[in-house]
């Protein structure tokens, strides 16, 4: 089988619902043992029900350093290791142009976008070099490449998970360690609520494919990035945006 993770951890933030979620059922089919990582503990619960088998819920708020240490050694006690990490939590803000945007709104934006990146990673790390190995997609958006307007915060936080993987990757270049990023333009999910339609159709309407993607088109992605056969590339941003951004 190709991209098999069979006797893998991998820790999936944000898969409550949505693109974690997809991404969830996706490499546990794979074989891994997938914690279902979420600040929504009940969501994760389910998801991690209705995947069956080795699935687990992690209840993590990546914001919290603290929070992420607790998570990353409850999953090393059940398992014993931790293969992969996909950031993918992450909120879209407030939809407005910067004159309207608050401080506290650029703050919660840039903590869970920007820190429960840095967070995660860095819980990671150290046990991922020990054992020379680890693959870290981070899910990022077109966002971060173009800058949507009325997205200040979530643009700019979403370029840096971009330049954030690539540092990462050369740092763990030769520790058997890969990190990627994904950059997805509009996918259906609940995230789509906390922004106006018009912003909606503005994104859309910049998709060469004319259409929004489906969390299973990134999980798919996503699964490359997180398996052993990907392990020739690192400090890449793949895009899976219709064709949106072709550089
Ligand atoms: N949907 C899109 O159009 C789109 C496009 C580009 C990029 N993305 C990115 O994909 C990722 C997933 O997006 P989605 O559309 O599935 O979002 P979603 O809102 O459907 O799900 C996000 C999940 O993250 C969890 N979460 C939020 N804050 C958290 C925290 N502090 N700690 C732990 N978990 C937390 C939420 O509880 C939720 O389960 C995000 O990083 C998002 O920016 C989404």
């Amino acid at each position: 089988m190709f991209f098999d993770l069979t006797g893998q951890t991998a820790i999936v933030t944000g898969a409550a619902t949505g693109i974690g979620e997809a991404i969830a059922h996706r490499l546990a089919k794979a074989g891994a043992a997938v914690a279902v990582a979420d600040i929504d503990a009940q969501g994760a619960a389910e998801v991690a029900r209705a995947i069956g088998g080795d699935a687990f819920p992690l209840c993590i708020d990546i914001t919290s350093p603290a929070s992420v240490r607790q998570a990353v050694g409850e999953v090393l006690n059940r398992t014993g290791r931790i293969d992969v990490l996909v950031n993918n939590a992450g909120i879209a803000g407030k939809a407005a142009p910067l004159w309207e945007q608050s401080e506290e709104d650029w703050h919660r934006i840039v903590a869970v976008n920007m820190d429960g990146v840095f967070n995660c990673c860095k819980g990671v790390i150290e046990h991922m070099r020990s054992r020379k190995y680890g693959r870290i997609v981070n899910v990022a958006s077109i966002a971060g490449k173009e800058g949507n307007p009325n997205m200040t915060g979530y643009s700019a936080t979403k370029a840096g998970v971009i330049a954030f993987s690539k540092s990462l990757a050369k740092e763990v270049a030769t520790d058997g360690i890969c990190v990627n990023s994904v950059a997805p333009a509009v996918i259906r999910t609940k995230i789509l609520e906390q922004l106006t339609p018009a912003q909606i159709e503005y994104m859309t309407a910049r998709i060469p494919m004319r259409r929004t993607g489906s969390p299973e088109e990134i999980a798919a992605v996503v699964h490359f990035l997180a398996s052993p056969d990907c392990s020739f590339v690192t400090g890449q941003c793949y895009d899976a945006s219709g064709g949106r951004a072709t550089y």
